[in-house]
């Protein structure tokens, strides 16, 4: 028998097009992020990607856990040489950076180490009512290894990340969505629809714009104000060469709905 696969993979929507929604299949382990589910996610996300009839992709988990951190069994043994020289966690956890297509994380439950890491690597973070954040690598004598000591303190500020990665405290959904952390709370039984909702938006706009406005974004990130804006500015500008610009603006100014052709 073949083995259950560790991110299960499936096409939603009706629209022309369709969201990828991907989920984390290790329930047992709460969705423990090992090499073989890192490797099978990184293919995933490439593949969609690459499918221009995907609009969007949402990573989840399960109802009690979207991922408890890094598979801690796995790593125990580690030597330095092995982190070092298999460049854990850079070769297949980061693959995510690279999608240019808007990825969001449906978070239920525990997000924890690694499992906070990767929904921060997403564009943004939609809670269930449930979910727990937390970078508790601390009680493991470590530290968070996937970008957890500089995207949490971008997100919820210098005070909330040490408190968090120094004491191992968890945050809940309310706590997180306040900190700025999450974008909004759901009630647990809504969240994939809400997710999908989300999803099926975007699906609907034009596809240049909706890459560039995330590279954008991305960029307040890594630049200063001023070439941030720069940037911001000649992207703009390319997206009136696009056949989509004409079509939302004919579209508004004729009061009907725009039909986005551009992927
Ligand atoms: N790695 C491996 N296995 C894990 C795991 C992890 N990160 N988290 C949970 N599991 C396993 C447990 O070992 C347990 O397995 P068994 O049933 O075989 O015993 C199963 O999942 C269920 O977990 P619990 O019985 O512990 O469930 P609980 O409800 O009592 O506790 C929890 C839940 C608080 C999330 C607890 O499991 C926990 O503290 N997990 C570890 C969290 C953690 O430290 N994460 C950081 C990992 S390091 C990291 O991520 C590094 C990095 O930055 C890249």
């Amino acid at each position: 028998t073949t083995p259950e696969p560790l991110v299960l993979t499936e096409l939603r929507g009706d629209g022309e097009r369709r969201t990828a929604l991907l989920t984390l299949n290790r329930p047992k382990q709460l969705n423990a992020l090992n090499d073989a589910l890192m490797d099978q996610l990184g293919d995933a996300l490439a593949a969609f990607d690459a499918d221009d009839t995907v609009g969007c992709i949402v990573i989840t988990g399960s109802e009690r856990a979207f991922a408890a951190g890094a598979d801690i069994t796995a790593m125990a043994g580690f030597s330095f040489m092995d982190a070092y020289k298999g460049d854990f966690i850079t070769r297949n956890w980061e693959r995510i950076l690279r999608v240019r297509k808007p990825v969001i994380a449906a978070v239920s439950g525990f997000a924890l180490g690694g499992g906070c890491e990767l929904a921060m690597m997403c564009d943004f973070i939609i809670a269930a009512d449930t979910a727990k954040f937390g970078q508790p690598e601390i009680k493991l004598g470590i530290i968070p290894g996937a970008g957890g000591t500089q995207r949490l303190p971008r997100a919820v500020g210098k005070a909330k990340a040490m408190d968090m990665i120094l004491t191992a405290r968890m945050m809940d959904a309310a706590e997180a969505e306040r900190a700025g952390l999450v974008s909004r709370i759901v009630p647990a039984a809504a969240l994939l629809d809400e997710a999908l909702a989300a999803a099926e938006l975007i699906n609907a706009q034009s596809g240049p714009s909706v890459m560039m406005a995330k590279e954008c974004v991305n960029r307040a990130f890594e630049s200063g104000l001023a070439d941030g804006l720069g940037y911001e500015r000649r992207l703009f500008h390319a997206l009136f060469a696009t056949e989509d610009q004409k079509e939302g603006m004919a579209a508004f100014v004729a009061k009907r709905k725009p039909a986005f052709k551009q992927r």
